[in-house]
Formats: C-alpha cells, sequence, structure tokens
C-alpha cells in the first residue's frame, strides 16, 4: 500500500506561524504597491471610481447582489442619516437544486443568465415607477466608469459563456431591453468587497476597508491618492486579494488547485475561502482513508470532488456532543459507517485547522493592507465584513481578531472588524444613489 504523510504530518502542514504571517504581510504590501503602480503583480488593485459616501444619499433603489452561489434582489431605502432598510429581498439559486437550471456552467450563456437575473428584478418592482439599480458583481472587472465594467475573467469555478470581456452593465440593459423593462435602469456596478464597504461606511465614517469571506475571499480599502489619468483621488480600490499568490501552500492546496477550472489562480481564495475549504477537507480525508489513517476498519470509499461544502465544515465544527454524534451522522451520508469517536474527533481537529489556518491568512492580509493606509497605525479602523465564512463559521471571527492582535500587538485594539451583514447588497444601492447627480444631469442633458 502506498502512504502519504502521517497525521501529524498533515496537521503540521496546514499550521501557519506568526513569523509565516509576518512574511505574508510584507509579500502583500509589496504585491499591493506592484499593482498601484502597474506593474506585474498578483493584486489587481482595481479602481471602484466611488469613494465614501456622505451618509446622506436617500431615496429607494434596487440592488442586485450576484455572488457566485445564489443571487439576491433587494429594494432597499435609504433613510439619508446612515441608515437603510432592506424592504424587500428574493433569493434564487445561480444552478436549481433539482438540476433544471445551471447558469453558472459554460453550457449557459450570457443572455440566459442575465435573462435569469433580470427577471428576479423585475419581480421586485411595480411598473409605473422608475429605479436605479445598484449591481454588485463579485468578479474581477476593469471599470471604465461607474456603470462600464468588463469582467477580466471568472472565478470561484463559475463559467457561463460569452461574459467575459463584456461590459456587465450593458448585459443587464440588454435583458431589460429584451423583457420590455423600461422602469430600472442599471446605474453602478460595484464589486461585493466595496459595497460591503460602502454599507458600513455610510453609517461610519472610520470604515475604509471592505471584505468578503464567502463563497469568494477579496477585500478592498480606502486607496487615499489613486492614480489616474487627471490626477490623484481618493479611491476604493478592489484588490482581487483572492488572486494572492504568495503563501506556499501544501500537497492538498496544490491538488485543489491543479483540480481547478483556472489552475495556478486564486490561489489565496482557494485557501482560504468558503468554495474551497470543505474540498480541502475531501482531500485530506481521501487519502487518510485510503491510507488507512483514520477509519481503518472502513472499505475505502470515494468522495465525489466537491462532496463537503463550507457548510459541511461548519457542521463539523460546531458539534459538541460527547460522542460527535453529529460528526458520525454526517459521515453515514458519504457511505463512512464505521467511525471511531477517536476518528471523528481527527475529523474535527482537521477542519479546525482548515478553518483556523484560513482565518490567519485572511487577518495577516489586513494586517497589511492596514499598514499600506497608516503605516504607524495611529488612527481608528473599521474593517466591515460579509459573508457566510466570517458570519458562521464557528471560530473564524474570533481567530480573526486574535491573529490580529497577535501581528498587532497593542495597536490591534484601534482595529474593529464588523460583520457588514447584507452589507454587499444594501452598499449596491448606496452606491447607485451617488450616481443620482449624474443621472438628473444626464437627464436635463
Ligand atoms: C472572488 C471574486 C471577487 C469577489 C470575491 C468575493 O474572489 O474574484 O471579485 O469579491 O470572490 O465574492
Amino acid at each position: 500500500m502506498t502512504t502519504g504523510p502521517d497525521l501529524s504530518q498533515i496537521y503540521q502542514s496546514f499550521i501557519v506561524s506568526t513569523q509565516q504571517l509576518q512574511t505574508v504581510i510584507q509579500l502583500f504590501l509589496h504585491d499591493m504597491r506592484e499593482g498601484l503602480a502597474h506593474r506585474p503583480s498578483s493584486l489587481a488593485m482595481l479602481p471602484s471610481y466611488l469613494t465614501k459616501p456622505t451618509g446622506q444619499e436617500n431615496g429607494i433603489f434596487l440592488a442586485l447582489d450576484f455572488g457566485g452561489t445564489n443571487v439576491r434582489a433587494l429594494r432597499v431605502k435609504l433613510h439619508g442619516n446612515g441608515q437603510y432598510t432592506v424592504l424587500e429581498r428574493q433569493d434564487a439559486p445561480l444552478a436549481a437544486p433539482d438540476g433544471s437550471y445551471d447558469y453558472t456552467a459554460s453550457s449557459a450563456t450570457a443572455a440566459e443568465l442575465f435573462d435569469f437575473l433580470a427577471a428576479r428584478l423585475a419581480a421586485l418592482t411595480t411598473t409605473g415607477q422608475h429605479y436605479l439599480l445598484g449591481h454588485a458583481f463579485s468578479f474581477p472587472c476593469r471599470l471604465k466608469s461607474i456603470d462600464d465594467a468588463r469582467l477580466l475573467y471568472w472565478t470561484k469555478e463559475i463559467s457561463t459563456s460569452g461574459v467575459v470581456g463584456e461590459n456587465i452593465v450593458a448585459l443587464l440593459n440588454g435583458a431589460f431591453s429584451r423583457q420590455n423593462i423600461t422602469h430600472i435602469k442599471a446605474a453602478a456596478i460595484v464589486n461585493d468587497s466595496v459595497s460591503a464597504l460602502m454599507a458600513a461606511a455610510y453609517a461610519d465614517t472610520f470604515t475604509d476597508i471592505g471584505s468578503i469571506c464567502g463563497t469568494g475571499h477579496n477585500t478592498c480599502y480606502l486607496e487615499p491618492a489613486f492614480a489616474l489619468a487627471a490626477g490623484f483621488c481618493p479611491m476604493y480600490v478592489n484588490m482581487e486579494s483572492g488572486n494572492f499568490n504568495k503563501v506556499s501552500g501544501n500537497v492538498f492546496d496544490d491538488r485543489l488547485d491543479k483540480n481547478s477550472d483556472r489552475p495556478g489562480t486564486g490561489r489565496l481564495e482557494k485557501m482560504c475561502s468558503g468554495r474551497y475549504v470543505g474540498e480541502l477537507l475531501r482531500l485530506v480525508l481521501q487519502e487518510l482513508v485510503q491510507d488507512k489513517k483514520i477509519l481503518a476498519t472502513q472499505q475505502p470509499v470515494s468522495l465525489p470532488p466537491n462532496a463537503i461544502t463550507g457548510k459541511d465544515m461548519a457542521l463539523v465544527l460546531s458539534d459538541d456532543s460527547q460522542n460527535l454524534e453529529q460528526i458520525q451522522d454526517w459521515l453515514l451520508r458519504y457511505g463512512l459507517t464505521q467511525s471511531s469517536y477517536a476518528d471523528r474527533a481527527e475529523i474535527q481537529k482537521l477542519a479546525g485547522l482548515i478553518i483556523g489556518r484560513s482565518a490567519r491568512l485572511v487577518a495577516a492580509t489586513y494586517a497589511a493592507t492596514l499598514f499600506h493606509i497608516d503605516p504607524e497605525l495611529s488612527h481608528q479602523h473599521v474593517i466591515a465584513i460579509d459573508g457566510s465564512l466570517y458570519e458562521k463559521m464557528p471560530g473564524y471571527a474570533g481567530t480573526i481578531n486574535k491573529t490580529l492582535k497577535e501581528l498587532l500587538g497593542e495597536k490591534a485594539r484601534q482595529i474593529d472588524c464588523r460583520l457588514s451583514k447584507d452589507g454587499s447588497g444594501a452598499g449596491a444601492a448606496i452606491a447607485a444613489a451617488t450616481t443620482m447627480k449624474i443621472h438628473s444631469v444626464r437627464n436635463d442633458g
């Protein structure tokens, strides 16, 4: 029988020391600077054409939050005092659980996908009223203006045809025309990390970093002096930090990357985000079961790719029953019927290490971003974070905070990580509101 690394070596390969994190900070800072200077870098540092909202934007707006797993259409009221209310919200999966449709596969066309999105929005509105729409599109886009965003490439294993290179706002407006939807106008397109930041900054001006720890992972921040042809100006910059490629992965990271849609890209995201953490656990378990290092009395079973999700990881980590019964039941789903208590404890430990590594690496990138904005850390900063991993994964938020303390010492007191719940949707509405002036000028003209 071939034998791979033993359990303790595998554990070790998911541990990142403080010193390794300090190196990550330096390398991340380096790539930020290179990206800003338009030199080759794993961080794209993309402009958003948005900056701090005033908090006074008001009215009723539509938002579309297109993340990769679900699409969420929202009708949002901005009160003009830093507060907003989500009046209505509808979620729909991009791939039907019963297999009847899958708009994320390469067999789906841009028109099919955007027709689906347009119909979700129309369902939230009454004709006769006019709405401006902010679209949180959670993929790397090169913006030329607030309503011209070209998709650079898909991430998170999405591959819908005919979208890469296109202007996303035009695709959506095209779907509106096909469906005779004349009362909705897509006014702003915004990365979800930027909209999460906008939603939080609407209420609290100290917020200068936004991040998503969900299906994907990405961070943006307020760059005080972003270089444009016309000069320097403050700008929210979408770093596409999930693409950061200077953390060395272990053999499981490499295997996952090799089997992914776009090997060599999204390396940090593939180590950290909800789309991939379950897959890492699957790869580890598959090897351990085959080598009989756990579940030794179990007939080897094959765990199909992506069989373990981020939700499963949350279930494994939340099991505090005496015999780890939840984990036992969960293993039955995969035909793993022979688990001992020790096996289940090992599995929980592995899940904890994968999730812990994710939170620690993410925290290191936050520290780097903070050092870029404020090298002496002499100000207060709020990091607004949206996404299921941050919100729901047991221990995740706590590990980020602990790691920031480990990396920043006393100065960590000035850093406040906050959940920006549903911020990526509401922030898109705020982005649309900031374009009101432009639209009234265009309408008047
Ligand atoms: C992926 C996308 C990025 C997005 C993130 C979170 O990394 O490339 O644009 O912000 O997922 O959804």
